[in-house]
């Protein structure tokens, strides 16, 4: 049905020890399952398209994971950039890249470190917008909020198109917590889930049109990848404007009138925080929710909702706290309380302060 393409490249700052930059989120089993959340998202694609149109653009620091994960994917599936440039120049290049074979795809781009509970309502959703990219809209997948989360995209809709799309009349990335408050109380806004859908030619003219150096930067490096890929990645690819996909295009998409979303009601969570983690696993009889494979090395008594994650190999053991986090990795330990996860990523940015 589709192209797609699983830009991999976040780090996941909430996710801290657990998750860094050498070791991110998508490459950790945080599904319940022995799959790891990447895994897991190849699986749920290759009920839309085969193996073959599945693409994952990856930093050379995850290229040799990606392929151990993806044993089957083949290697010219896996992208390599040599650097970091934030996912619109990712995106950019898988869809450059398609284009070259047929530049009317239909192309699909789906973060490798999300949950989704029910793939086949997925899959209906993406069928919906895969019918309004043919007609030539960028779409997105639109989640009912529940709170005024600041680390989302807000999509404001509008006029009902063929049901169940509609058009988005404003996109705002990662608005402030007044104005996501603003925003629920409205009753008007859908959270934007990180999935695109669109037809390469026509995101490749969005975005020549609001990002005209990306563009043709990305345009220089096609042109050359069959012949001097490595000379055009190296040269070229760290002076791509280093910008995510919602700021770079979809805001002025949706200004231009060019954006549409349908309802993805599919069980969808970004488990961007510790507690999103344990809410999409079991949790045993006193509320709490052990992360991993190996539950041996936990020792609990009298604790109640909390989240351990033993990463260490050494024994773990809690007595008489409650809605707490501990996560234990070898070089790094994190305790906090449950209703601070959010807050994981001021950590982070203070220990990225001390260098
Ligand atoms: N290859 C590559 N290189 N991928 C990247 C890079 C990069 O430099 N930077 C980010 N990505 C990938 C991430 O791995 C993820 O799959 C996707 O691009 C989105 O990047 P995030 O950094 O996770 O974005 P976000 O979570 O802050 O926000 C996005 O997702 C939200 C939903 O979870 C936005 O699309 C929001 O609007 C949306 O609400
Ligand atoms: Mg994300």
């Amino acid at each position: 049905m589709l192209h797609a393409v699983i830009p991999a490249g976040g780090s996941g700052t909430r996710l801290w020890p657990l998750s860094r930059a050498g070791n991110p989120k998508f490459l950790h089993p945080l599904t319940g399952t022995a799959q790891t959340l990447l895994q897991a998202t190849v699986s749920r694609l290759e009920h839309i398209c085969p193996l073959s149109d599945i693409m994952v653009v990856t930093g050379v620091a995850h290229a040799a994971a990606v392929a151990r994960q993806l044993p089957d994917l083949p290697e010219r599936n896996i992208v390599v950039e040599p650097s970091p440039r934030d996912s619109c120049a990712a995106i950019g290049l898988a869809a450059a890249l398609i284009a070259r074979q047929d530049p009317q795809a239909i192309m699909g781009s789906f973060p490798g470190d999300h949950l989704v509970r029910d793939t086949s309502r997925l899959v209906e959703v993406l069928e919906q917008a895969a019918a309004g990219a043919k007609q030539g809209l960028l779409m997105t997948v639109g989640i009912t909020p529940t709170h005024p989360e600041t680390g989302y995209g807000y999509l404001e809709c509008g006029e009902g198109l063929d049901w169940p799309v509609r058009r988005v009349d404003q996109f705002k990335e990662k608005p402030s917590h007044a104005v996501a408050t603003q925003y629920l109380e409205s009753g008007r806004y859908l959270w934007n889930a990180g999935m695109f859908v669109w037809r390469v030619d026509v995101f490749l003219a969005e975005l020549q049109r609001q990002q005209p150096s990306l563009h043709d930067g990305l345009m220089r490096i096609v042109a050359a990848w069959d012949t001097d890929r490595d000379t055009v990645m190296g040269e070229i690819w760290p002076t791509l404007t280093k910008i995510s996909i919602d700021y770079a295009v979809m805001e002025g998409a949706a200004a231009a009138g060019l954006v549409a979303t349908v309802p993805g009601d599919f069980g969808w969570t970004d488990v961007g925080d510790f507690h999103a983690v344990a809410e999409a696993l079991p949790a045993d009889e006193f509320g709490n929710v052990l992360v991993g494979d190996d539950k041996s090395d936990v020792v609990l008594h009298d604790v109640t909702g909390s989240i351990i994650v033993p990463q260490s190999g050494r024994l773990v053991a809690a007595l008489g706290v409650s809605e707490i986090i501990v996560v234990d990795t070898p070089d790094a330990v994190l305790v906090c309380r449950r209703d601070r996860a959010q807050d994981v990523k001021h950590l982070v940015d203070e220990l990225k302060n001390r260098g």
